[in-house]
């Protein structure tokens, strides 16, 4: 799987990805890595021939990396997840230095795009803290609808936070494709 859009190439992890993810790890750097991702510099390997792939295997999903065309350097992760009955979770983190250049907003656009015409899925979920605002703005301008609110959904550093809900159905493309 691989997208192109904007400054982004959307890929599968691979062995080309060990010295830039292993600085990752080195740095105490996770963001542009999913949630699920090495311990330690010498798991970088096994993890990018094997583990990173196996929730794909699995058919629960992809994580994918977000490549800065330009430079070649990773800026970000994004993820399906919980693939069920056509339905999917959407998730997405963009290193530090790299925030508010659009990446994520991008991104989301391109995967949710991309999983609703090619990848079977009907509806694409995002859950965020309603205090993420970064978050929130990207979901809204990648074209994800809010639909509500969890109340105390989540918890996390020792209190429970509210988390927004958004979707996309094939039908919100056209918004999606249309950058505010
Ligand atoms: C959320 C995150 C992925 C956004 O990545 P990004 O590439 O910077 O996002 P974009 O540049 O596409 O859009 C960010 C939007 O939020 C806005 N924004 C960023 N920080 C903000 C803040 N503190 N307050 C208000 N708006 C903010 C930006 O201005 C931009 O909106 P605009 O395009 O209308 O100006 C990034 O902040 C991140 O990785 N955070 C940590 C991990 C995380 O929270 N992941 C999401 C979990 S649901």
């Amino acid at each position: 799987m691989r997208i192109v859009s904007g400054e982004l190439e959307i890929r599968e992890f691979g062995t080309q990805d060990e010295d830039q993810v292993t600085a990752f790890l080195a740095a105490g750097d996770r963001t542009a890595l999913p949630p699920v991702c090495p311990a330690t510099p010498d798991e970088v390997a096994g993890w990018l021939a094997e583990t990173v792939h196996q929730h794909r295997l699995d058919g629960r999903g992809v994580h994918l990396v977000m490549v800065e065309s330009g430079s070649g350097e990773i800026v970000g992760s994004i993820g399906l997840r919980d693939a069920d009955a056509g339905s999917c979770e959407i998730g997405y983190g963009v290193r530090a230095g790299r925030r508010g250049r659009g990446y994520a907003t991008e991104a989301a656009r391109a995967v949710s795009r991309w999983a609703l015409v090619e990848g079977g899925m009907r509806r694409v979920q995002l859950h965020a803290r309603v205090d993420n605002v970064a978050s929130l703005r990207a979901a809204e301008r990648a074209g994800f609808h809010r639909e509500g609110t969890l109340r105390m959904a989540e918890w996390e550093d020792g209190e429970a936070h509210d988390l927004a809900v958004f979707s996309m159905i094939v039908t919100d493309l056209e918004t999606a494709a249309a950058p505010s």
